[in-house]
């Protein structure tokens, strides 16, 4: 059984194919990733596999079961979990208060909390705290378990979105562009964070212009352009593909 299957997807804003009658597969366990110009449809693709939008047409098998149009929640809670482009993190808040409510904001709840019920998911019972914190030293984030998010810097508010991510013990993990506005130090850490998460059982889908990390971590490479499916392989086969010099890497690619 593959994890995670897409078959003749089809989705478009106005006349542009956003997504172009896409046909791929994920299979459990190595770290995948997803490549291509800007505009190629990467993050389109992570919003329809994780219900943001509902696909004009087309299937999304999640271990087998037709998930296309289910609701953000309801995938969340089979065992899908992404980070966003552009980061989501509450701010004026405690780097664990945000994994706890991001606990409860992924799996039972259907809508933002009121005020009130914010508070007390802050407070929390102890075993959600336990593991917030847990989860926070599992991404390297140990020493700002109590920080402000206002006061982290940027590099570490991602790896926050990642722990958050992380807290509703996902199947599948799709990471949109985590290395974006890291410097090469934080990129490195970051490879090793993906390789770590990988080994703990998690399905990887990474998104990602940095070739230098997708080339050294991914098992399998999926090449988008203008919403189809350019090529996959290894890194190996995708950086002497003609096509992907082509369109994506350019001639220099090969040395990557
Ligand atoms: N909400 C939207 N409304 C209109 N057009 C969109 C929307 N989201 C994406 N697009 C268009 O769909 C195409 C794919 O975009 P996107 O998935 O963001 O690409 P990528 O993540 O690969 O850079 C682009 O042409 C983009 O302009
Ligand atoms: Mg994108």
């Amino acid at each position: 059984m593959s994890l995670l299957k897409v078959q003749s997807l089809n989705l478009s804003f106005g006349g542009v194919n956003a997504i172009d009658a896409l046909s791929l597969t994920i299979e459990p366990g190595p770290i995948h990733s997803i490549i291509g110009p800007n505009g190629a449809g990467k993050t389109t693709l992570f919003n329809l596999i994780t219900g943001v939008y509902v696909p004009s047409d087309g299937q999304i098998l999640f271990e087998d079961k037709e998930i296309a149009g289910k609701k953000p929640w309801t995938l969340a809670a089979m065992g899908l979990a992404r980070t966003f482009q552009n980061l989501q993190i509450f701010f004026n808040m405690t780097a664990i208060d945000n994994i706890m409510v991001g606990m409860h904001l992924n799996s039972d709840t259907r809508f933002l909390p009121s005020l009130l019920r914010l508070k007390s998911i802050i407070r929390g019972d102890n075993e959600n705290r336990e593991k917030s914190a847990e989860l926070l030293k599992f991404v390297g984030l140990g020493d700002y378990i109590g920080a402000d998010t206002d006061s982290m810097p940027y590099g570490a508010l991602k790896r926050l979105e990642i722990a958050r991510s992380l807290a509703t013990q996902p199947k599948i993990l799709l990471l949109d562009e985590p290395a974006a506005g890291l410097n090469p130090a934080e990129t490195g850490e970051l490879d090793g964070l993906i390789q770590k998460i990988a080994a703990s059982g998690v399905t990887v889908v990474l998104v990602e212009h940095d070739m230098k990390l997708v080339m050294g971590v991914s098992d399998h490479i999926i090449v988008l352009e203008s919403g189809k499916l350019l090529c996959e392989g290894s890194a190996d086969e995708i950086r002497h593909n003609p096509d992907v010099i082509a369109a994506y890497l350019g001639e220099s690619g090969r040395n990557l």
